[in-house]
Order: structure tokens, then C-alpha cells, then sequence
């Protein structure tokens, strides 16, 4: 680097992001390579992984990651280890969405949501904190949703692990503290994505529309980088004021 090169805020930092396939997951990517990281673009889809991390730049590496399978998370910080030797960072965005009424859904669905967007993101705590503990301390991001604020109907197996998710956040927040690792909650709205599509949510917010990933990851790059080492066991919402008020306008469809 020469001395007129600029700093980026998450320099040189290792950071891994689940579900960078596709949609909030690789805008995360983008937005921290960036900012200098080096960052390892993991997603169930490996070629969608790959195609992430060769438009994020030479610093960008992808793996396969099924972030509900053990062996799969234990593979990925062994290789992270072996190319990096530290992990500075987490970002554990993996998720689904089956839609479903709670008398109707069947077991199998609700479970499956639990078990990505969860069990998951409990994977990613226990098999990524060592290695950062090795490095130093580091920052984890589990993005839960403004589902994890309220209740939303059909969509009760989502629902129900996004306020998992926070309440994993903070106990984990407490418990790696000494690690020197801060843990931080993200709650997005509506944001424009392959998932958005698919769960064809109605847009009620006090913007009147639904947000873009580009209004997402600068928050993520924030809470990776030393700019917020007073903030851990927090939740951070960017939700367009869906959440600001009971008295919200009509639903933009
Ligand atoms: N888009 C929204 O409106 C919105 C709002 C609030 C929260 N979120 C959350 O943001 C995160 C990203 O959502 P998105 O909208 O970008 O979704 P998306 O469907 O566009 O992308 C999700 C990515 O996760 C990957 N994935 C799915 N299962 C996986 C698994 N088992 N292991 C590893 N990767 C897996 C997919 O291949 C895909 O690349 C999710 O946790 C979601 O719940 C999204």
C-alpha cells in the first residue's frame, strides 16, 4: 500500500459471511471487501458463492457451507485457519423462509426454518469463537429480522428464530465477552432480495417502500470494524420505521 492509498474502516480483518450467495449475504461481501477485508464468501450454493466472491475482488475466497451441518462448519474454519491462521469476523445471514399457518404447517417445515436460521446461526457462534479468541477477539453480526420484533402471521417457524436469534445474541454476547468478542444483533425490514420475492411481503413502513441491500451493509461493515467496540449484545434495526409505530400507513403491495 502506499502511503496516499486509503485505509479501508475493516482493513485487513478475516471475515467470514454466511448465505453470501446471493440477495443481503453478498452486498455484505461487497460492502466488506471494500473496506479492505478479506473476506470468505460461504453459501450452501457453491458456484453462487463463487460468482460472489470473484465480483467482490481478489480478496474474497467462497466455500461451501451448509450452516446446519456440524462437519461442514468445522471444514470451514479449518480452512480458514489453514489460509488464513485468524478469524476476525462473523456474519451469520444464512436464512429461509416457508410460509405456513400454524395449523397447517407441517412439522417438517417449521423445523427446517428452525434449523437453518437457528440452529445455524448457533453453529456458526460455537465453531467460529475459538478461532477469533485464538486471534485476539473479534465481532459476530447474526441477522435476525423485524419478524424477531413482533408477530407476524404465517410465517411462524421464521418468526420464532428471529427471536431466537436475538436472545442467542445476547446470551452469547455475555458469554464470549471475555473472549474479547462482541456480538451484535441486525434486524433488517423488507429488503429487496430473492427471499422478499418469494415470501411476497407487503411493504408497511414509514418510507412507503421496501429498502435495498445497499441501505443494509454499511451497518454491517460498522459493527464488523473497530468503530463499534462499545456496542455488543445489541440489536441494530434498519426497518424504514416499520417498527417506529403501531399507526403505520396503508401496505404498498
Ligand atoms: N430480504 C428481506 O426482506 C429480509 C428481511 C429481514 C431479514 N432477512 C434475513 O437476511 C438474511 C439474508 O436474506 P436474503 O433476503 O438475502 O435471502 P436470499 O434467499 O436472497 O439469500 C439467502 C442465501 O442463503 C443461502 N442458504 C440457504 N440455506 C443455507 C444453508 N443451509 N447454508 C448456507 N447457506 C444457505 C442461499 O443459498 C442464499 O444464497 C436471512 O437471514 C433473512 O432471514 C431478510
Amino acid at each position: 500500500m502506499t502511503g496516499t492509498e486509503r485505509r479501508g474502516r475493516v482493513q485487513g480483518k478475516v471475515v467470514v459471511v454466511s448465505g453470501a450467495g446471493g440477495g443481503l449475504g453478498a452486498a455484505f461481501v461487497h460492502a466488506l471487501a471494500a473496506e479492505g477485508a478479506h473476506v470468505v464468501a460461504a453459501d450452501i450454493d457453491p458456484a453462487a458463492a463463487a460468482t460472489t466472491a470473484e465480483s467482490a475482488g481478489s480478496d474474497c475466497a467462497a466455500l461451501q457451507l451448509d450452516v446446519r451441518e456440524e462437519i461442514s462448519w468445522r471444514t470451514l474454519v479449518a480452512e480458514v485457519r489453514r489460509r488464513h491462521g485468524r478469524l476476525d469476523g462473523l456474519v451469520n445471514n444464512a436464512g429461509i423462509v416457508i410460509r405456513g399457518g400454524i395449523t397447517d404447517m407441517p412439522l417438517a417445515d417449521f423445523e427446517g426454518v428452525l434449523k437453518v436460521n437457528l440452529t445455524g446461526t448457533f453453529l456458526g457462534l460455537q465453531h467460529c469463537a475459538p478461532l477469533m479468541r485464538e486471534s485476539g477477539g473479534g465481532s459476530i453480526v447474526n441477522v435476525a429480522s423485524t419478524a424477531g420484533l413482533t408477530g407476524v402471521p404465517s410465517i411462524s417457524g421464521y418468526t420464532a428464530s428471529k427471536w431466537g436469534v436475538r436472545g442467542l445474541t445476547r446470551s452469547a454476547a455475555v458469554e464470549l465477552a471475555p473472549w474479547g468478542i462482541r456480538v451484535n444483533s441486525l434486524a433488517p425490514g423488507v429488503v429487496t432480495t430473492a427471499m422478499a420475492a418469494r415470501s411476497a411481503t407487503a411493504v408497511r413502513n414509514l418510507t412507503g417502500r421496501p429498502g435495498s441491500v445497499g441501505e443494509v451493509a454499511p451497518l454491517v461493515v460498522h459493527l464488523i470494524s473497530d468503530d463499534s467496540t462499545y456496542s455488543t449484545g445489541a440489536d441494530f434495526v434498519v426497518d424504514g420505521g416499520e417498527t417506529a409505530t403501531s399507526r403505520l400507513p396503508t401496505p404498498v403491495d
